[in-house]
């Protein structure tokens, strides 16, 4: 692989890549499996979490009928709380430990997975809560062995947290997102209904399926994993170990989808081609980020999401403001593919021709620019907000955001650019507005 241009080994560099995935079923009323499924992975004590939103909708109902009638003992906690955080991780543990669980299921979006990869680690490897965070903020410990079996049900079409070994939450008392990522922390089984995701408010449509795109799009535009520096022993190499062709081919095929259908998914609930495939690409991105790892735009995200002050869409939980995930990652990406395409044009534009643009005629100068356009455009016909302005910040906030972006060195360190927090803050100006 080291003749290939972009994956040209380095002085120091990586000279292997890894392929860490969630076993995976894919297809229409697969959530009826999920008994059968998990006998055959020895559970016999079901910790099955949701949230209280999800529980309206009757997925999990489907999941805990299927495992009773598989002869499970099922104890459901529906306290997942939306945009989990530090308090509701450990509210989870607690339910967790005290249940003496021998496996997990977790039906929702990727709020209820990641809450139940935490709880699954904290309840079976006790440990102060900073102990599995990641550096800075916590210790970053190794994920001592494995964990219980975890069997994820996404009922949203994006975050593809199924597929990952990453659990993402708010640390409230420095008012960051943060997380755990450890290759132990993925769940064993991925059962992905595509019809879970027919009931989805458009603007949820939206958001999730710009995840996606991005997840796909910073992964194939990471830094190569030819050029992070090679790990002391294999074990340590991180899940977020930089672009690499196998991860390219999930980000295509997502991209390709993602292109095709993004817009008629949102529209038009009843066009379930289009939701289907909107579903399937979230999975083929979600395996892909989760070999690659995702980089400014996310850690843009973070930021973003963690200072909102007033913002709260259509189709969310209206207790609190919100940025949700996936619109706090859009707004962001126009103006940091604008920045980094020169770092690897023949990828933005390679992006932007999946997507759907027009680039007959481009040159690798112009890569940026028609990736940037082709995905405003997409973001004005799918009704998100008009950049990190449109979700309720100025000028005066561009230092918090940079700052708090600068502090995602997992992600940052992983753009195909080095990155500044004056740089940081020039990629925040450029996305306030973009129409
Ligand atoms: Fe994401």
């Amino acid at each position: 692989m080291g003749c290939c241009h972009y994956y040209a080994f380095t002085d120091g560099g990586d000279v292997a890549f890894n392929v860490d995935m969630s076993a995976m079923t894919f297809g229409s009323g697969c959530l009826a499996e999920a008994g059968d499924q998990a006998r055959a992975l020895g559970m016999k004590r079901v910790a099955l979490f949701t949230d209280k939103g999800v529980a309206r909708f009757p997925h999990v109902e489907t999941v805990a009928k299927s495992l009773r009638a598989a002869g499970c003992d099922v104890a459901v906690y529906d306290e997942v709380k939306v945009e989990p955080t530090d308090g509701s991780f450990q509210a989870a543990t607690g339910f967790a430990a005290e249940g003496k669980f021998d496996g997990y299921v977790s039906v929702g979006g990727g709020s209820v997975i990641d809450t139940c990869k935490a709880a699954n680690l904290y309840a079976t490897y006790p440990a102060d809560f900073l102990a599995y965070v990641n550096a800075p903020l916590g210790e970053a410990r190794p994920v001592p062995g494995p964990l219980k079996p975890h069997i994820a049900c996404p009922t949203t079409c994006g975050t593809g947290a199924e597929c990952t070994g990453i659990a993402v939450f708010d640390y409230l008392a420095l008012k960051v997102k943060t997380g755990i990522a450890h290759r132990r922390i993925r769940p064993t089984l991925a059962l992905i209904d595509p019809t879970t995701s027919y009931t989805l408010p458009k603007n949820v449509v939206a958001a999730s399926g710009f995840d996606v795109l991005s997840h796909a799009l910073e992964s194939y535009t990471a830094i190569p994993y030819t050029m992070r520096a090679r790990p002391e022993r294999p074990s340590l190499r991180p899940m977020s170990q930089g672009a690499n062709p196998w991860s390219d081919i999930g980000c295509r095929k997502a991209l390709e989808l993602t292109g095709q259908y993004i817009q008629r998914a949102v529209s038009d609930a009843g066009d379930h081609e289009a939701r289907d495939n909107m579903m399937y690409a979230a999975a083929l991105a979600g395996i892909a980020f989760g070999n690659a790892g995702v980089h400014v735009p996310h850690g843009m995200s973070y930021a973003v999401a963690g200072l909102v002050k007033s913002f709260n869409p259509e189709g969310y939980p209206k207790a609190e403001p919100l940025v949700p995930h996936g619109m706090s990652v859009i707004v962001n990406s126009p103006a940091v593919f604008r920045h980094l395409a020169d770092a690897c044009p023949e990828r933005h534009l390679e992006g932007a021709r999946w997507l759907g643009a027009d680039v007959r005629g481009a040159v690798e100068a112009d890569a940026g620019e028609v990736l940037a356009t082709h995905l405003i455009k997409l973001m004005q016909v799918t009704g998100m907000p008009n950049g990190v302005g449109g979700v309720g910040y100025g000028s005066s906030d561009l230092d918090a955001l940079a700052e708090g972006t600068f502090a995602q060195q997992r992600l940052i360190r992983n753009s195909p650019k080095a990155m500044t927090v004056e740089s940081l803050k020039q990629l925040f100006a450029g996305a306030m507005a973009y129409w």
